[in-house]
């Protein structure tokens, strides 16, 4: 595993959206994989202001969201398809037929994790899978005890995870228990993964994903066994790690391996 502390959360969007730039000008045609919540949002704002003021284009990309609520409509605002539409794809310009979010209202919601497991094979796969992670270790909604070789299906949320995401819904609504997401196999057969995470909330989590055993308690913790998966985080969520020293000094040490072998690999003007 990559790991990349950085000083704050705008520095991780920064570099976050360096990794999505050199993946859409390396293959404009990519697949993303795409993912709500707080953390991801200073990333979009970044990639929307690379979209308008650099001409960064995602018009030939598609994307595939984790996740979505069972029982919200598209246009409810806390639907993850209204999340992904006005925080970013109402200010690129990618294609919308080429964005997929997990239908939430499907008549039969256990049909509809297979139908996108299909979809996501006919794409070609996920080239960059971008994803935060759950204060209890978990990847898109694959909450502590989530299968390791699990599919895109029906997940019943923990208490913690809906106590997490209480605060996104007006108080006496009615929040779901209920989401369907990509399972965690599906996730492991992106082909690159960026794990973005900030703040002391999260700092638990990232020590047993990085430096904790392999295992269903802390469903990122399986990120190790993946063969290109960049942790970029800040401080505050590093601040459990034992070995940041070794990471900074690694990351220093790759940044000059690839300015020397494989300038492509940077963003341009760098
Ligand atoms: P957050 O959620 O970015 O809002 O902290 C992350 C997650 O639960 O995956």
């Amino acid at each position: 595993m990559e790991v990349l502390i950085l000083p704050h959360h705008d520095a991780t969007a920064v570099r976050a959206a360096d990794i999505v730039e050199v993946q859409l000008r390396q293959k404009p045609s990519c697949t993303l994989g795409l993912a709500t919540g707080s953390t991801p949002i200073a990333l979009y704002n970044e990639l929307i202001r690379r979209h308008r003021s650099n001409g960064l284009s995602f018009s030939q990309a598609a994307s595939f969201n984790l996740d979505e609520y069972i029982g919200l409509d598209p246009t409810h605002p806390q639907s993850y398809r209204r999340f992904m539409n006005d925080k970013l794809f109402d200010h690129i310009d990618i294609p919308i037929t080429a964005t997929h979010v997990p239908n939430g209202l499907a008549e039969n919601p256990l049909e509809e994790g297979p139908a996108y497991e299909a979809k996501i094979r006919e794409a070609g796969g996920i080239d960059l899978q971008i994803l935060g992670i759950g204060s209890d270790g978990h990847i898109g909604f694959n909450e502590p005890t989530s299968s390791l070789g699990s599919r895109t299906r029906i997940k019943t949320l923990t208490e913690q995870t809906i106590t997490d995401n209480s605060r996104f819904f007006e108080a006496g609504e009615a929040q779901p228990h209920l989401a369907i997401t990509m399972g965690i196999k599906t996730i492991m057969e992106s082909k690159r993964i960026l794990l973005l995470a900030t703040g002391e909330g999260k700092a638990e989590a990232i020590a047993a994903t990085v430096e904790g055993a392999i295992t269903a308690m802390c469903p990122a913790s399986i990120l190790q066994w993946h063969e290109k998966t960049t942790i970029l985080i800040d401080e505050a969520a590093a601040s459990k790690l034992q070995k940041r020293d070794y990471y900074q000094w690694v990351s220093t040490q790759q940044d000059a391996l690839v300015r020397k072998y494989r300038p492509s690999d940077l963003p341009e003007g760098l």
